[in-house]
Parts: structure tokens; sequence; C-alpha cells
């Protein structure tokens, strides 16, 4: 690995799709504002459809111009513009990595370090990657070379372990940047320095005094235009082994050694490694899946998701999931870690939810103060990122009556960097290459072991779907996984909403 920052070549296949217009594009634009492409870089995207240079530098201008933080700059549109260029090909003919190669080797307009980007299905990923090794795209010879995979990798254990054996054929572990986007949002990050920068949190952080930790992401949108990916993967593939996951093992991790990309990935792979299996039983126990039936967002009509386009009319494909692990290390034994994600639900929301203990005595008993609310500390993702812990304190006035109050470090909002989006700072990181914020293979590998025993019994036992109005919290049924009465989900992170 190399920290020096070298011009390179970015090259995105599925250029024209979904992803490269709504993220990569956009992202590479805000480091291009930010100066911080290294002089000299060049885009090459790789599409089907029949564009030509000029007119796709005018597409990608249309595409991104309502993405873009403060409008589009047109100086700065300028700049990027020299650095894109389009190729017409098929994934699967080798003609077009012939020509990326001789592109990279002989034209001088194009550096010789190269990152190939898949922002494609993930069912092409592995004809790529047979493609990039067989024509010596991934030699090092003429530059470094890079390629990054988005998520998922893999649709269980054993299709990431044949997907890996190929990466493995033609690269080194260095050059492969498995990408989760989440790892680049501002909180998540902020994670790992609430926890280590401050040395209030680390006594509290285990199961003497953590009641229960909550993971939750829930979004209004539906599957949009997704159906040929979704209804295969589901909401446990889509957001909860790949996403969630991660965030629980920056919550659950132990303090790295040092900060290097090695030592951070050594401590999430424990993490993972020591969630209690799952046993065939106890998966009705501990995980529940729901699909939306139809319902009112915004005061409108939603269809069900068995009527979104391309969805098969019996399809049992979850669109909500929720789970419960343990992680049996010394830190954590026997406190629950709740994940869930859904479609369609009542609001869009990321957040980290960590309830505390009541405190040993109760010492308020027969007073009013009976009910004493536990302690939270709240990381709000988005669209809100705060980091807040609640406290109960007394009200003003003659009688005990306590108040919940919650100290907030949201960021301020006048803060110029809080609206970077989770892809600038990777795209950024695989051009400097330094790879902490991307999986390495074990770490995807321990998620599909947590994963595979419910996703198997899922995909035998297909009648005990529940289903949800879209626009709720998802059905009520899903309580059943705590295990008190006074465990609940957290949707706000407000101290005084009704949950
Ligand atoms: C993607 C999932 O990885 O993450 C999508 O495939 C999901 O289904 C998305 O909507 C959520 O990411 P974000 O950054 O929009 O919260």
């Amino acid at each position: 690995m190399t920290n020096t920052i070298e011009p390179c070549t970015f090259v995105i296949f599925g250029a024209t799709g979904h992803l490269s217009r709504n993220k990569l594009m956009p992202a590479l634009y805000h480091l291009e504002a930010a100066n911080r492409i290294p002089g000299g870089s060049m885009i090459l995207s790789l599409g089907r459809s029949d564009w030509h240079d000029e007119n796709w530098k005018e597409e990608i201008k249309q595409t991104i111009s309502t993405k873009i933080r403060g409008g589009l700059d047109e100086k700065v549109f300028a700049r990027f513009s020299a650095r894109l260029r389009y190729f017409r090909g098929n994934l699967d003919d080798d003609t077009i990595y012939n020509d990326i190669k001789g592109t990279l080797e002989s034209d001088a307009e194009f550096p010789g370090n190269a990152a190939f980007y898949m922002a494609l299905r993930p069912s092409e990923f592995g004809v790529v990657i047979q493609k990039l090794g067989e024509s010596g795209l991934v030699d090092e010879g003429h530059g470094w070379r890079r390629v990054v995979i988005e998520k998922p990798f893999g649709s269980d254990l054993e299709s990431a372990q044949v997907l890996q054996h190929k990466l493995h054929r033609y690269l080194k572990e260095e050059q492969v940047y498995r990408i989760d986007h989440y790892l680049g949002k501002g909180t998540v990050q902020n994670i790992l320095v609430f926890r280590f920068a401050n040395v209030m949190m680390e006594p509290l952080w285990n199961r003497n005094y953590i009641d229960h930790v909550q993971i939750t992401h829930s979004e209004v949108a539906g599957i949009e235009n997704r159906a040929h990916y979704y209804d295969g993967a589901g909401a446990l593939r889509d957001m909860i082994q790949s996403h969630l996951m991660q965030l629980l093992t920056l919550v659950a991790m132990e303090p790295p050694a040092t900060m290097d990309a090695e030592a951070l990935r050594d401590e999430k792979v424990k993490v993972l490694k020591s969630i209690r299996p799952i046993s065939q039983s106890a998966v009705r126990a501990q995980s529940f899946r729901a699909q939306y039936s139809s319902g009112m967002i915004n005061g409108k009509k939603v269809k069900s998701y068995l009527e979104e386009e391309d969805v098969p009319s019996n399809s049992t494909t979850e669109t909500y999931s929720a789970h419960k692990f343990y992680i049996d290390n010394w830190r954590w034994r026997d406190i629950p870690f709740f994940l869930r994600t859904g479609k369609r639900m009542a609001e869009s929301k990321s957040a980290i939810s960590i309830r505390f203990k009541h405190p040993p005595q109760h010492l308020f008993r027969h007073t009013v103060v009976d009910q004493l609310k536990p302690n939270w500390i709240l990381l709000g993702i988005q669209p809100q990122e705060c980091v807040r812990i609640e406290m109960q304190v007394k009200e003003p006035g003659l009688t005990m009556t306590p108040r919940s109050i919650s100290l907030d470090a949201s960021f301020a909002s006048n803060e110029p960097n809080q609206k970077l989006d989770a892809y600038e700072s990777l795209l950024l990181d695989i051009i400097e290459g330094d790879q902490s914020l991307f999986l390495r293979y074990d770490e995807v590998e321990w998620a599909w072991q947590v994963v595979d025993p419910i996703l198997r019994v899922w995909a035998t036992d297909r009648d005990y779907i529940h289903t949800y109005p879209a626009g709720t919290w998802g059905p009520q049924e899903t309580r059943r996984l705590f295990e008190r009465e006074d465990q609940f989900w957290r949707h706000s992170l407000n101290p005084n909403d009704e949950d």
C-alpha cells in the first residue's frame, strides 16, 4: 500500500447506472470542488449505452446539477468534465478490457494507476473480475491497480467464498476495496472518536452498565426500481449483513492497538467471531421478518410490496428485518444487540440507541420518581447527525419530579463539512490507498456466518412472514424479540417523545 497521492484513472463499470449517477459522480465532483482529486487524474465511464465524450459530459452535468451542495459551479464543472471520458462496451466482451489496457498503457493523458469501481449488479462482479484478471489489467506493472466492490459480497457464505476465490486468483488483498458506504458516514466514524477519545465512556461501555443496544435504519422509500436486485436479496442481506453488522462491530469492538487498517479490522473481526451462533430452532425467537402492505405515506396511498413493478405476486422477500444478537465475550455476554431495518417505514432514520441499566439502589421508590427512566446514549447517523446523552434531573420546584434532558453534542448547523456524503470520503480513501474503512474478506465471511442460519430457515419456512402497512414502524409482533416489558423500540432521539 502506498500513501503517496498520485494521479490515477478512475474507471467506473456501470457508469450509466443509478449508483454512479446518484452517488459516485456527485462525490467525485465534490472532491474536485475541494481540490482533492490529484492533478492529471481521469475518470473513465464504461457503459452499454450509446454516449460519446461530449454528450456524456452534458448528461453528467444535468444529472448531478440537482445533487450538488450549493449548486453546480461552472468553473469547477469545467475542471471536472475535462477528466471525463466515455467508453462503450459489454462487460463480457474482451474488446472493452483491451481498449482500457491500451489506454492505460499508452495514452499519455491517462495515468497508469487505476481504480476499477464495480457499480454493477452483484451477479456481474464475477465476470468483470475474471476479465480484469485475464486481460492483465490488475497487474501492477504500470502503476497501482485497485478494485472496488460494492455490497453485497456474495449472497450467502458459500457464494461469498466463490467470489473471494475468483478475486484471490487475480488480486492481492491490498488491491481489494470492499466498500460499505455506511463506514463513510460522519457519525459512524464518530463512534470511534466518542468511545476512544473520551475517558468517561469506556468504563461504562460494557455488560455491567448497558442494558441493551439498538441499531436502526428505517426508510420511507420503498424499493424504487430495484426489484430485480431486491427481491432476490431482501432486507437481511441488503442492510443487516453489511451496514448494520458493521455498526455493531464498531459499537462492540475493543480499542484497537493503533488506528491502522489491519488493527482496526482485526478488532472488528473478533466481535463478529464472538457473535453467538443462532441455531435453527432459535431463528424464530431471535429473528423477525415482514413485508409492507399498501398504506399511506405523506398523505398519499402507496402500493404494497407485492404490487411493485417486477415483484412476483407470491414473493416472500422481507422488506423489514429485525434481529437479536448476543456477543459472547467478557464485555458483552448476555447483552442483547437489536438490529432492525425496513423499507416504507414511518420515518427515514438511522441511529444507534444504547440503553443503560437502572441505578442499583431504588432511592426514589415511593415517591413520584418511582418510575425513573434509564439513561440512553443516542448516536444519530441520519438525517440528524448527533451524539446525545439522556439523563434524569429534578424539575425546578417544590416536588421531586424528574425530567429527562439530553446533553447534546449535535454538530453546529453551520459546520461546513457537515453534509459530506459518505462516498466522498471513501472515494478519496481509494485514491489515497487507505483501506481502514473497507472490509477485509474475513469480516465479510464472518458476517455471513452469523446470518446464514437465518437465511437457511427463512428459505425453507416460507409461511411465516408478517405484514405491516406502509408508513408505519412495522408490525407489533416484532416486540417478541425483547426480553422484558420495559424494553421497546426507540424511534425518536428526543427525550420526551412517546415511542
Ligand atoms: C444500500 C441499500 O446499500 O443502502 C439500499 O442497498 C438502502 O437498499 C441504502 O436504501 C441506504 O443507504 P443510505 O446512505 O441512503 O442510508
